[in-house]
């Protein structure tokens, strides 16, 4: 069942083919019709990754273009496929329910959310529940709670009284780790940056020791106070695995998520030399189901409460170039996010 009052046209923003920023266009384009099992949902307003960037330059093997990117967003139930069974119908979210969804395919296999509507599986969405949180804040949320949660907990396995170390810790994945690891009870954190200015950022944000990364910071690990960690999240990736690594404990785990570095592979990685005798290596690569499994209640009342705070800036559709241009340029120090409508 479609609402009456719906558009018969949307703008979104169309990646024309693979290339620079300016390969993404606004259109006004039909609005798209769910299919048997999807959700048509008015987007409010969705998160900026890395990810999203990558998918333009064409590191996402199997995305055909044009394509309308973007992996998430938070919205309104706006509607429904017409013909419907009564099972399907008593399932779902009414109309006019606030929801989130992220990942499934989302702006790779099928249209995304960089949109004013976008169809997902009912089966990726998640209700938002009651909350005053403006809807940039809950925009932030999806993609960055699924991603930092899903590698503390699943990856690393992070337990209270910890160490950890963040590589790559300014990025929006890095400084909510940085809350969510308070939360789960970290005794020590420590966080990087390739810039020393940051440090005062970090530190505000719940880091307890500041390494300057030219690259290779594991000979500063091993003479600061406390030594080696004994959980590294690697946002930065492959540029710098072989000596993050090298800054765990003995049985300590390193879990790969991030590749801010822009490297996808390493050359001559030999697991025997590479890998310190007992030191685990894991990567953590979400989906639809660690996004459901997500303790996404608890976490907005956390952000709701002020005890998991995240650095948010806001843009508009029309910005998305100059939001790519800051992802290129290196980004970093809030989470982005594209504001749609505040309705
Ligand atoms: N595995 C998963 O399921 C999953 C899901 C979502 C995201 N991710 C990954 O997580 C990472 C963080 O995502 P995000 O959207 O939060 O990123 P982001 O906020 O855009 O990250 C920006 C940070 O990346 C660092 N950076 C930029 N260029 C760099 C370079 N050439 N070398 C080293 N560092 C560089 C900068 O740190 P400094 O300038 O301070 O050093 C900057 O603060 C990304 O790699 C993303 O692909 C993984």
């Amino acid at each position: 069942m479609m609402q009456s009052t719906l558009p018969k046209t949307m703008r979104a923003v169309i990646c024309t083919a693979t290339g620079p920023v300016s390969v993404m266009e606004i259109r006004d384009v039909p609005l798209p019709t769910p299919q048997p099992g999807q959700v048509l949902i008015k987007v409010l307003g969705f998160g900026i990754n890395r990810a999203e960037m990558f998918t333009r330059q064409g590191h996402s093997p199997g995305v055909e273009f044009p394509r309308i990117i973007g992996i998430e967003c938070i919205g309104v139930v706006a509607g429904y496929p017409a013909a419907e069974t009564v099972e399907s119908k008593s399932a779902r979210h009414a109309v006019g329910t606030r929801v989130a969804t992220c990942m499934g395919g989302l702006g790779r296999q099928i249209p995304g959310s960089y949109a004013e509507y976008t169809c997902v599986s009912e089966a990726n969405v998640r209700p938002i529940p009651a909350t005053d949180l403006s809807v940039g804040t809950l925009a932030a949320l999806p993609e960055m709670l699924q991603t930092t949660w899903g590698s503390l907990v699943a990856g690393l396995d992070l337990r209270p009284g910890e160490s950890l170390l963040i590589r790559g810790a300014t990025s929006s994945i890095g400084l909510c780790a940085l809350q969510l690891a308070r939360k789960i009870g970290a005794a020590r954190i420590g966080a990087t940056s390739r810039s020393t200015e940051r440090e005062e950022l970090l530190r505000q944000n719940g880091a307890d020791e500041f390494f300057v990364d030219g690259g290779e910071i594991a000979k500063d690990v091993a003479r600061s106070a406390r030594g080696g960690f004994d959980k590294i999240l690697e946002l930065t990736g492959t540029t710098t695995l072989r000596d993050s690594v090298k800054c765990a404990v003995s049985k300590g785990t390193v879990c790969m998520t991030g590749i801010q570095g822009g490297e996808w592979e390493m050359e001559k990685f030999s697991p025997m030399g590479d890998l310190p005798n007992r030191v685990r290596l894991c990567a953590y690569g979400g989906g639809p189901d660690d996004f459901m499994a997500l303790p996404w209640e608890e976490l907005i009342r956390e952000v709701e409460a002020g005890k998991v705070k995240i650095p948010v800036r806001e843009f508009k559709l029309e910005d998305i170039r100059e939001v790519h241009k800051i992802l290129e340029s290196g980004g970093g120090g809030a989470k982005m996010v594209v504001v749609v409508s505040n309705e």
